[in-house]
């Protein structure tokens, strides 16, 4: 009821948390816009959302065509950013021991995931009602989790201070991000069967609900930030609880050193 009828922009919204953001808030009652690159794509996607839904092609990256974008879009009540760029590839590219990473797949998730945020952000805060939010994404990566994340890592803790940066300079205008633990989307297709199996195996076993996460159950903290008036500045956590487990790994010295290559996956 909160959203009938509120403009809900979703960029990154043609596959996965994007999509089932999408998807709920369109089920909410809100007119949804989603923003991506490919135009195959976001027509999919607009046919799996139904409902009042607009597609635009979009590179976040591009400073030029994010300011365009918003130049010429409608009064947003929720606008949210949930893109990772596929053509920065996974493991051993920018998932990998820092004397691995190919700084090229770095440069280009960097640009993507913390760049291509804040033009989002400074762009389309213009275009926003008073009342209206912004939430971003971050990531579990941010917090570490298996070794291999010095650009990941890092890239989403820039992600997490811009969202307290903004939040301050934009109010009341409200800016937070969602902090997705490991979740089944498209992102892990160029994975291997079996390496995506462990990694899934592995998460599900340290986490307190014993599974990874789905799109749906990511997008109901996007939903909850969208609503939650009272709320500005903070990064949550939508990780089945994965944050707990880990501290008490920790606490019990289980947590396998970042570093040790008999721990690469
Ligand atoms: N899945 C997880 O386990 C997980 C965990 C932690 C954090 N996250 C974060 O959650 C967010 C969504 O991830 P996901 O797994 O849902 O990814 P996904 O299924 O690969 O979706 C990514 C979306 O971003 C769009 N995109 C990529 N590069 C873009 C660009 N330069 N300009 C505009 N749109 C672009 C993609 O469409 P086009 O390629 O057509 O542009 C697609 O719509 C990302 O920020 C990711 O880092 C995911």
């Amino acid at each position: 009821v909160k959203l009938q009828g509120k403009h809900v922009v979703v960029v990154g919204g043609s596959s996965g948390i994007g999509l089932a953001v999408a998807q709920t808030a369109s089920a909410e009652g809100a007119r949804v816009t989603i923003a991506s690159r490919s135009e195959t794509r976001l027509s999919a996607a607009a046919a799996s959302i139904g409902g009042a839904v607009a597609t635009v092609a979009l590179d976040v990256t591009d400073v030029d065509a994010v300011e365009r974008f918003f130049a010429s879009i409608e009064l947003i009540d929720h606008l949210v950013c949930a893109v990772r760029d596929s053509e920065a590839g996974l493991r051993d590219q920018y998932i990998a021991p820092l004397v691995d990473i190919d700084p090229r797949a770095g440069l280009i998730y960097l640009k993507s995931k913390f760049w291509g945020q804040l033009l989002v952000t400074k762009y389309g805060c213009a275009r926003m009602a008073r009342t209206g939010s912004i939430t971003l994404t971050s990531g579990i990566a941010s917090r570490g989790w298996v070794p291999g994340h010095t650009v990941i890592g890092p890239v989403n803790c820039a992600v997490e201070g811009f969202v307290k940066k903004a939040a301050r300079e934009l109010g009341p205008i409200r800016v937070n991000a969602v902090s997705p633990g490991l979740t089944d989307t498209p992102t892990y297709d160029p994975l291997p069967v079996d390496v995506k199996r462990a990694l899934f195996a592995e998460y599900a076993e340290r986490s307190p609900l014993g599974r990874t996460g789905t799109p749906e159950d990511i997008a109901l903290g996007y939903l909850f930030l969208m609503t939650a008036t009272f709320v500005t500045g903070t990064v949550l956590d939508v990780d089945g609880g994965f944050q707990v487990a880990a501290s008490v790994e920790r606490q019990e010295g289980r947590i396998i050193p970042a570093g040790d290559p008999s721990s690469r996956s």
